[in-house]
């Protein structure tokens, strides 16, 4: 704040707005600066961690996708990456130089979102100064919309125009503004579903999605547990202290978190990590040093398999051939 207090004083800024863009200035020369000192620290896909063989494939999407100019839209549960994705594409493509944006569509109102994103005109709110939208602030860079299904019918219609055109006019105002912008959008959930509803318009679905990338969920990919969770405990041992450095995990606690299903995704072990590297009072993270909703799940999942995946088995069995799927429904 005190940056902000000397540009006050000397006159450099007055407005909010113009905090705004001084900040947005401030970011562009930090990410111009970091580049030139540690531009390995810009390659975000080696922090894709997996093993998981339809993973690695995405990570080649990935690159491939980043390079081009194609709008993406990445699905998948909460936790399973997808703003470390976006991160992925921007810092890959070209565009890395310049800023890479995120609006979280969910967390605001409707007119408020609406004007984050393409900026108003003087007065247009109550005794309120012109404000510049994000979208102008990530010209030439991309803007990352997170949960992208919960935006009204006039920002879509705003957003199709922008994709269609490169153009946008701010709230209250008449000029039109030209910016080229990439857009990254995400949802956790199934937009053909809105579209069925009539809550999402098809066109635009279209436009935001010649690339997309579904993320798939943990236990899908249960290989990649030992693996993160390895990650996370490098990661987080570093802020112990250095007499109580944490060598590993049990085997015991290994087979837990395997076991467990995970519906939080890649964040909850990451916190469930976390915490068990506090609480560890040895050189191994055991399984009491794990929530007890995850001991809790984790053991009956062992004795009573969750119904999805008692009717994943089913499936496989049927697959299987071993009975024929005609005998089981004439029976039922
Ligand atoms: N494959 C991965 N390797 C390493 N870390 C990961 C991986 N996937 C996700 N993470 C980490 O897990 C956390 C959650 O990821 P992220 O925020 O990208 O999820 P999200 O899909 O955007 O979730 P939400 O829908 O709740 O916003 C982040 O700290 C991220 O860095
Ligand atoms: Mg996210």
């Amino acid at each position: 704040m005190k940056i902000i207090s000397f540009l006050k004083k000397i006159g450099a800024i007055t407005t909010p707005d113009e905090i705004i863009e001084t900040y947005y200035q401030l970011k562009q020369a930090k990410i111009e600066k970091e580049k030139v000192i540690h531009q390995e620290r810009l390659e975000k896909i080696e922090e894709i961690i997996t093993r998981d063989e339809k993973m690695q494939k995405l990570k080649k999407t990935i690159t491939q996708v980043a390079n081009s100019e194609a709008p993406v839209l990445i699905t998948g549960e909460t936790g399973t990456g997808k703003a470390l994705v976006a991160q992925a594409i921007h810092y890959g493509s070209p565009r890395c130089k310049n800023l890479l944006v995120r609006v979280n569509c969910a967390a605001l109102p409707e007119e408020i979102l609406q004007s984050e994103l393409f900026g108003h005109e003087r007065g247009f709110f109550a005794g309120g100064h012109k404000k510049k939208g994000r979208l102008e602030f990530a010209d030439r860079g991309t803007l990352f919309l997170d949960e992208i299904d919960d935006i009204s019918p006039t920002v879509q219609t705003k957003l199709l125009r922008l994709l269609q055109e490169g153009a946008l006019e701010r709230m209250g105002g008449e000029k039109t503004f030209r910016v080229n912008v990439r857009i990254i959008a995400s949802t956790n959930h199934d937009l053909s579903q809105a579209i069925k509803q009539q809550r999402f318009r098809e066109d635009l679905f279209y436009r935001l999605s010649p690339v997309s990338i579904n993320l798939p969920p943990l236990r899908k990919r249960k290989q990649d547990i030992p693996l993160l969770a390895e990650y996370f405990l490098r990661k987080h041992r570093k802020y112990r202290e250095a007499k109580k450095q944490i060598e590993g995990i049990s085997k015991e606690a290994l087979d837990l978190l395997v076991s467990y299903e995970w519906p939080g995704n890649i964040r909850e072990l990451e916190n469930a990590i976390e915490r068990a590297v506090i609480l560890a009072k040895g050189p191994l993270l055991e399984k009491q040093d794990f929530p007890l909703s995850i001991q809790d799940l984790a053991a009956t999942e062992k004795t009573f398999p969750s119904p999805s995946r008692a009717l994943r088995e089913i499936e496989v069995y049927l697959l299987s051939g071993r009975i024929k799927k005609d005998n089981l429904m004439s029976k039922t």
